[in-house]
């Protein structure tokens, strides 16, 4: 008895499974509804996962039962190098994060995303516009399976949380910094002084509690939306690397979808992504006085000396197109000259 239990568990799991694989669940028996999640590592307060649940509601009403999206935030469904497995696997996934997960595929996405490049998001959309960066869609597209809706979800410039002022690169000797599974992130922490160690976000409040690191490096956005100010009250003004967000389908899903499909999920992209600049424009002002009242001290640092501690990181990836970080360079001058 209990032998056939198992076995019908089993089966059970194989199923779901299968159903998960192939994403193609009719909840409503008509067998014609695709059903689409949506993995990030936002978490529900976070104004990302906000516009991502309007995209949600546009998409399923417009769609009129053709296309169902699910949004699965925190990091509940794999996220990061996981996730983009997924869409490389072809699963009936979109994936909302980091743009340097995608340079897992096309090293060149880390050297558009290197640190102290920016010092506004406009300079980068100008660079997410540009030639240079349509190729590296186009490679991941042909390469990879990776179809990228969007490189524009910005939630800020990341700084420091610690529990000690940071200042100068001195200041960051011995410190045990979260970072993002990255070797970009991994290679500018250790520039800038620190000791990095990656985990994924949602694991970030409980190391620190645990004492497994002394703090993270991330917007103002993370550190409000997510209650980092309850661990750690520093925050220290490096801005070394733009806090952005990729939006990415797996070409095999998106072949799979009627032109009619592809033009409501676009839109609603591209709506949410306006939604969220606009509500993260207004929200990091007011959050900078939320976290001032649950007593978070501002600092200013030697951005100079961080700026310098910084450049060899664009020398450590010998993966990247030779004569890249010169090109970029070139475009940011013609970005910086025409704003
Ligand atoms: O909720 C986490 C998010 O705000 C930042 O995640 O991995 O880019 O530091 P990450």
């Amino acid at each position: 008895m209990k032998k056939l239990l198992l076995q019908f568990l089993v089966l059970a799991v194989i199923l779901t499974q299968a159903a998960f694989a192939n994403g193609q669940t009719d909840e409503s028996g008509s067998g014609s509804t695709k059903v689409i999640k949506i993995s990030t590592k936002f978490v529900d307060d976070e104004q990302t996962a906000i516009s991502l649940k309007k995209v949600v509601k546009e998409v399923n009403e417009k769609s009129g039962g053709s296309l169902e999206l699910q949004l699965f935030a925190s990091g509940v469904l794999p996220i990061g190098k996981d996730g983009m497995e997924q869409i490389v696997a072809g699963s009936d996934w979109i994936l909302v994060d980091g743009v340097n997960f995608l340079g897992d595929y096309v090293p060149d996405y880390n050297a558009i995303t290197g640190p102290f490049l920016y010092s506004s998001f406009d300079e980068y959309f100008g660079m997410t516009q540009t030639d240079l960066v349509k190729e590296m869609n186009q490679k991941i597209e042909a390469e990879s399976g990776i179809k990228v809706l969007s490189l524009d979800w910005v939630f800020g410039f990341r700084s420091m949380m610690t529990n000690k002022p940071i200042k100068t690169p001195g200041d960051m000797e011995g410190l045990n910094i979260r970072v993002p599974t990255s070797q970009l992130y991994t290679f500018t922490l250790e520039a800038m002084g620190g000791n990095p160690v990656a985990m994924p976000y949602p694991d970030t409040y409980a190391a620190i509690q645990q004492g497994v690191i002394d703090g993270v490096e991330g917007s103002i956005m993370t550190y409000y939306g997510t209650q980092q100010y309850e661990n750690v009250k520093e925050y220290s003004l490096t801005n070394h690397l733009l806090g952005v967000s990729a939006v990415s389908i797996s070409t095999k899903l998106w072949d799979k979808l009627t032109e009619e499909e592809r033009t409501i999920l676009v839109d609603a992209f591209e709506m949410g992504r306006e939604d969220n600049l606009k509500e993260t424009l207004k929200a990091e002002g007011e959050f900078v006085d939320l976290l001032k009242a649950e007593g978070v001290n501002f600092n200013e640092v030697d951005s100079d000396a961080f700026l310098k501690a910084a450049a060899p990181v664009y020398t450590r990836f010998p993966q990247w197109t030779p004569g890249i970080y010169n090109r970029i360079l070139a475009e940011l001058k013609t970005i910086k000259a025409a704003q």
